[in-house]
């Protein structure tokens, strides 16, 4: 079986939905469930038992240490994080707290595990880290695309605590020879994407009637990806990654912010037309984010080359298909605008405590 932290949230739910559409290998989810984790989003995937959420913070060393001697998986996937920017710029704590002070806690407990394996078992062994491409920093308009040999700039709390975490994967393998592998995804969308992120922000914000709010000018640029290429591109790494190397994955879609924010204003327009006007019309150019990295761009060579993984989606094709999505499953954005998930949650797993196995 697989472990695969931070299962709950956009990406991790939408790998563990992909995982069994193509495995019959049981997963172990362990998640916070923070405000961006969502049980429910596991739903279509949990009736059947062949995957097991473990409500646990991945800091909560001795809880990981008992769940991976009871289950004893061949790989750990680490999708956990605080992951969003602008709520690193309020509040960085968790963010240190759970990105830097998490994957150590992780890593330390999977080294121990896996130097308990046995002589079979320990080089087989995967511990799989999902970063990002915004360690690297923001990108001039002529630069390249960042590749796995570009220098790490990150800018804001969020992107510097991603790079503390992928320093200590690298030293795990570097110094104990864990037998890790980082990959480094651009901008992903797609189904069940928390609304704080700007692509269902504005789906939702545009059917609500609300302003659509573009920080600074609008021009800053992002290498969008459709979740579904991501979750492919972990699943090449985990069977057919080198142990050891660091793979970069985007969609070689670039596209400006404001040029995002008015696609999604005509496939609502065409979907879901207003009574009178366009969905653009609420576009409101609001304060800039501080620090805010102007271009983001991704060279995927070496993953498309090494591994034959490609992104199977344009950005128009998984455009429509988030737009779709977000249009149909109205309850799912009722029950997260509402905070219901929240209720749910709670009476479900109980408090924000851990719970050890026994
Ligand atoms: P998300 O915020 O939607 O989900 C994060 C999940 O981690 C949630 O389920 C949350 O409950 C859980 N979590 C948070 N703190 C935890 C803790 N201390 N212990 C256990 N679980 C905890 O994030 P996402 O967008 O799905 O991103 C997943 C991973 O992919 C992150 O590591 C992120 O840095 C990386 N990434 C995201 C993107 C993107 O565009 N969203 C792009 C590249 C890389
Ligand atoms: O690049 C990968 C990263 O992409 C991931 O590592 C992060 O976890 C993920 O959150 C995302 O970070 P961004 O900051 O790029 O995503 P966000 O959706 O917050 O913003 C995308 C762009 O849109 C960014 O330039 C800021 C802008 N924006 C965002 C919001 C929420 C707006 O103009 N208005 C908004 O209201």
């Amino acid at each position: 079986m697989i472990f695969i932290t931070g299962g709950a949230g956009f990406i991790g739910s939408n790998f563990v939905i992909d995982w069994f559409s193509q495995s019959n290998e049981k997963a172990l989810v362990i998640d916070k469930l923070t405000y961006a984790g969502n049980a429910d989003n596991l739903a279509p995937v949990t009736a059947d038992g062949r995957v097991h959420l473990e409500r646990v913070d991945i800091c909560d060393g001795e809880s990981i240490a008992a769940l991976l001697r009871a289950h004893r998986p061949r790989a750990l996937l680490h999708f956990a994080a605080e992951s969003h920017v602008d709520r690193s710029i309020l509040g960085p704590a968790d963010f240190v707290r759970t990105n830097v002070n998490g994957t150590f806690a992780l890593l330390e407990a999977t080294r121990a595990y896996w130097q308990g394996l046995g002589e079979a078992e320990r080089p087989a062994f995967r511990f799989i880290h999902v970063s990002t491409d915004e360690v690297f920093g923001s990108l001039e308009p002529d630069d390249p695309a960042f590749d796995e040999n570009s220098s790490y700039a990150p800018n804001s709390p969020y992107s510097a605590s991603k790079a503390a975490s992928d320093h200590l994967v690298r030293a795990y393998h570097r110094t104990y020879a864990l037998p890790t592998i980082t990959t480094c995804c651009s901008n992903n969308y797609g189904p069940y994407q928390f609304p704080e992120k700007l692509i269902p922000l504005m789906i939702l914000n545009a059917l609500e009637q609300r302003p659509l709010p573009v920080y600074g000018d609008g021009l800053n640029e992002r290498d969008w990806l459709f979740v579904s290429d991501h979750c492919s591109a972990v699943r090449a790494v985990l069977e057919r990654g080198q142990v050891g190397h660091v793979y970069h994955v985007g969609g070689r879609n670039c596209v400006r912010n404001i040029d995002v924010v008015r696609s999604i204003c005509r496939l609502l327009d065409e979907l879901q037309p207003r009574a009178r006007g366009s969905y653009a019309d609420g576009i409101n150019f609001v304060r800039d984010r501080p620090g805010h990295d102007r271009r983001y761009a991704m060279n995927p060579h070496k993953i498309e080359t090494d591994l034959e993984w490609r992104a199977l989606e344009s950005f128009d094709s998984g455009l429509r298909k988030t737009v779709r999505w977000y249009l149909d499953h109205s309850d799912w954005v009722r029950k997260v605008r509402s905070g219901e998930y929240r209720n749910w949650i709670e009476r479900q797993y109980g408090p924000a405590a851990s719970h050890p196995l026994h």
